[in-house]
């Protein structure tokens, strides 16, 4: 891509649409990038657009074969996990209880053994490198590593884990991509002063940080700090189902808890912890090891329910107030715009002294990308579950319109398969951001839940091959049009401890038996491996029984009219 052309493709939109509102302009820098020489991204200014109407236009989707061929010269494919959801071994080596050891709120399954991944990391290493994948992303389990956080030492054994995952990864060619904190911490720092509500836990983050980077940071190029810090926000602080399960009327029914205000703080706090230890990289670290640092927000895409401005304008605020939330302030030094507006004090404000560290803290954004919901406005009608609250950004939000889901249903109620929604958030990302390096650090299926379901019916997952396929196809696409996306994680490895859900809700690509915590390969994963290879696949089984592709429900009435952020 070429200098300035986040700027000229926006220019371009205001040029042919005429009806275009835009209410406010913001200017932000984006640095000079370069990763491996593939991600150069211009240096110039970038335009935040606030309050624009969003594209809305008719897509035919054709029932594609994705090839890897068609992604660009150094892509990197990988798998994806998260130390609480694989690890086990929860009281071994000197890892100390984190806060879902403790939780017993809405836990069905405990974690103690997961899929025994501390025992079994060579095992699933093995299977990695068989699959084909070029890259690996998971997490740091911040109790095994520091067991009491800043209160304590540094656990050694915790280090040598880590330490083993990624020399056997590099052997096997495997880039390791770390997430430092994925949704586990010491129950100490919550117990001491109330984790993420607190400033302290910045420290206690960036403490972490430092940790990493000073052990592992010879031979990861590729951080990520915080993993969503905005779903992490919404289910522990707003709808409390994660721990410390945290709420309050109409979100839920919990002890303690401000469903309004808390998850902005919890919110704020994860921002600035991820902000300080960038900066600490930048400074200490980065001349040296050279690597890059990101984070990861959960990525929803919204379309209005209806052909009706009210409820463009609500999806609108539906983007703002879940992506940009966590993204704005990365990269524009502020919470987005429509926030500021809606919400009153509540809304915490970086000093001008944050802001400036705050403001361009990633090298690259990462995207969780599973699902597509519509918004309905709650401003100028009545609404259900909170959706006329200003946390929710006055957006009701539904996977259904008139009774019909906007795409197949899957095992998490709001997860349903639209296909198009991954090439639609990919473009927002890439318009609101002046399209900088973009990677996709998740995306997956899991089926509704079916009882007494056979093994051999789990292990041939056509609908799983499909939705990558279909994914994959429209993530093509929105690089084909421009987006500077450069990696693909498959969510998941292998079945795994899915938190609240427990063992029941299945994303892997490998089935674990409970009983023996065997790895059985799913037809998914031979798949995976045929399109890592590019060799073919016998497509008639999938092909036979696909529902998705060709199914890729249109917005009717929406399609002419073109507008743009
Ligand atoms: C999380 C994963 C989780 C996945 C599927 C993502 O929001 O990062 O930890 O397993 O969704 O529920």
């Amino acid at each position: 891509m070429e200098d300035g052309d986040g700027v000229a493709s926006a220019r371009m939109a205001l040029l042919d649409n005429g009806s275009l509102e835009m209410v406010k302009v913001v200017y932000c820098m984006v640095s000079d990038i370069n990763l491996e020489g593939l991600d150069t991204v211009k240096t110039g200014s970038c335009r935040r657009f606030f309050g624009g109407r969003r594209l809305w236009r008719r897509r035919i989707v054709e029932n594609e074969d994705i090839k890897k061929s068609q992604f660009p010269d150094g892509f990197l494919f990988g798998t994806a996990t998260s130390a609480y959801q694989i690890e086990g071994a929860y009281l071994e080596d000197g890892k100390s209880l984190n806060n879902w050891d403790v939780s017993i709120i809405f836990k069905v399954d405990d974690a103690d053994i997961a899929d025994d991944h501390y025992h079994r990391y060579l095992e699933d290493i093995e299977i990695m490198h068989s699959l084909g994948v070029n890259a690996y992303r998971f997490s740091i389990s911040w109790a095994r590593v520091l067991p009491r956080g800043r209160f304590g030492e540094v656990n050694p054994n915790g280090v040598l884990f880590y330490n083993n995952i990624i020399d056997n990864l590099l052997l096997k060619g495997i880039v390791p991509f770390v997430t430092i904190h994925h949704h586990d911490f010491p129950q100490e720092l919550e117990d001491r002063y109330g984790s993420w509500l607190s400033p302290l836990m910045q420290e206690d983050f960036v403490h972490l940080a430092k940790t990493c980077f000073k052990s592992f940071g010879d031979r990861v190029k590729y951080w990520t700090t915080i993993n969503e810090p905005n779903l992490f926000s919404e289910m522990a602080y707003i709808m409390g189902k994660y721990p410390p399960a945290r709420c309050s009327a109409p979100f839920g029914n919990c002890s303690v808890g401000n469903s309004d205000s808390e998850p902005l703080i919890a919110m704020h706090n994860m921002l600035l912890g991820h902000a300080k230890a960038t900066k600490l990289y930048r400074e200490q670290f980065q001349a040296k090891q050279g690597g890059f640092m990101g984070m990861v927000a959960s990525a929803f895409m919204y379309e209005p329910l209806t052909d009706n401005e009210l409820d463009r304008e609500a999806a609108n605020r539906a983007l703002a107030f879940h992506v940009a939330w966590n993204l704005d302030p990365l990269v524009f030094g502020d919470y987005p715009p429509e926030m500021r507006h809606y919400h009153g004090s509540e809304l915490p404000r970086f000093t001008p002294e944050e802001a400036k560290y705050i403001k361009g803290s990633i090298d690259f954004i990462g995207i969780n990308h599973y699902s597509t919901l519509y918004a309905k406005d709650c401003i100028h009608s009545s609404c259900i579950e909170g959706g006329d609250r200003a946390i929710r950004g006055f957006a009701y939000l539904t996977g259904e319109r008139d009774g019909v889901p906007i795409g197949e249903p899957t095992g998490i109620p709001r997860f349903f398969v639209v296909p198009r929604g991954m090439e639609e958030i990919v473009e927002y990302v890439k318009k609101r951001y002046c399209n900088m390096p973009m990677y996709v650090t998740e995306n997956g299926y899991a089926p509704p839940k079916q009882e007494a379901v056979q093994v051999q019916d789990q292990l041939h997952d056509v609908k799983r091959i499909e939705f990558h396929k279909a994914y994959l196809a429209s993530l093509a696409r929105a690089i084909r049009n421009g987006a500077n996306v450069r990696r693909y994680f498959a969510w998941t490895l292998m079945d795994n401890y899915e938190w609240v859900r427990g063992y029941s809700l299945k994303f892997g690509l490998h089935y674990i038996d409970r009983q023996t915590l065997k790895r059985i390969p799913k037809l998914s994963a031979t798949w995976f491996q045929n399109f890592l290879t590019n060799s073919s696949f016998n497509n008639e089984q999938v092909v036979n029984t696909s529902s998705f592709t060709g199914k890729n429900v249109l917005i009717s009435g929406l399609e002419d009219k073109k507008t743009e952020i």
